[in-house]
């Protein structure tokens, strides 16, 4: 594996225990409530009943699992062994585990590992594409992964908003990284509540919005819609202002930049 994808691994294992004990994302009142999918993805994706769907980059299966729950056949990928292993755990809490399977690798090695499957459904989520070097290749992986008529759900960070700093007041990181160097950080803390990383070194990749489209298109699928969203789910700025449960939006009569975005393309029958 790459050296740079082997250290956010390390980085990704710390993070992932840390992250199931967190408020932010609040395990104990997700089991409570089982929460069905949100608005935004059912006017996007529909039904999802009787679907095959894999996502990538799953993290402890939260959001895979609703998935589940919303009754689509679900495949969680991810690279860290601590997060698979947590949702595998997470799925026998939740009754769900029949429905859904987890399985340790590196993107980019998904069509081997899955063994050449196709699903209905590639499902890719917040705080995704910034892991990875090589969005083409990324593109490659999900063109192989669809099966005729296939679509992907993309919804993701906004690389715009990838390019200010904590705060959000500058613009530090540029829009256009060069993939052979990588945004590098070093920092003990995750975006969740919770005790502090060992390993804390990690690299980040700001995608521009027209590489992760041609990513896609240039694998033949078809882009259905791109919509750029005033919104995000988590308080990537001290001034964003929750306007309700996990939405947030620039308060304070600031300018108004995208925050996130919503892809959905389709591979022609
Ligand atoms: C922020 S999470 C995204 C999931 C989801 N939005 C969530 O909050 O649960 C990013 C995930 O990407 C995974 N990841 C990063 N690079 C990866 C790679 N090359 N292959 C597979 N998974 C990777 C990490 O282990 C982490 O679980």
């Amino acid at each position: 594996m790459d050296p740079r994808l082997e250290t956010n691994r390390a980085n990704w294992n710390d993070r992932v225990d840390i992250h199931v004990n967190s408020d932010f994302y609040d395990v104990p009142g997700w089991l409570r409530d089982a929460p069905a999918m949100p608005a935004h993805e059912v006017a996007v994706l529909g039904d999802v009943t009787g679907l095959s769907l894999v996502h990538l980059q799953c993290h402890f299966g939260m959001d895979t699992l609703r998935m589940a729950r919303a009754g689509a056949r679900v495949t969680g990928l991810d690279f860290s062994p601590v997060a698979i292993e947590q949702a595998t755990r997470l799925a026998q809490r939740s009754d769900l585990a029949q429905r859904a399977e987890f399985v340790c690798a590196d993107v980019y090695d998904a069509p081997t590992v899955l063994s050449g499957r196709r699903y209905d459904v590639v499902y890719v989520n917040l705080g995704s594409l910034c892991w990875l070097p090589d969005v083409v290749a990324w593109g490659e992986v999900v063109g192989a992964l669809l099966a005729p008529d296939g679509r992907l759900y993309l919804h993701d960070v906004h690389p715009l908003a990838a390019c200010l700093d904590d705060d959000g007041e500058r613009i530090t990181y540029s829009y256009f990284t060069d993939p052979e160097h990588p945004l590098v950080f070093d920092d003990a803390s995750s975006y969740t509540d919770g005790a502090s990383l060992h390993s804390t070194r990690n690299f980040q990749w700001i995608h521009s919005l027209s590489d992760i489209v041609a990513s896609v298109t240039t694998q033949g699928l078809s882009l259905d819609s791109l919509v750029e969203h005033e919104w995000t789910e988590f308080r990537q700025f001290p001034y964003l202002v929750e306007t309700r449960k996990g939405r947030y939006v620039i308060g304070d009569g600031r300018p108004r930049i995208p925050l996130s975005f919503t892809l959905l393309a389709r591979r022609r029958a």
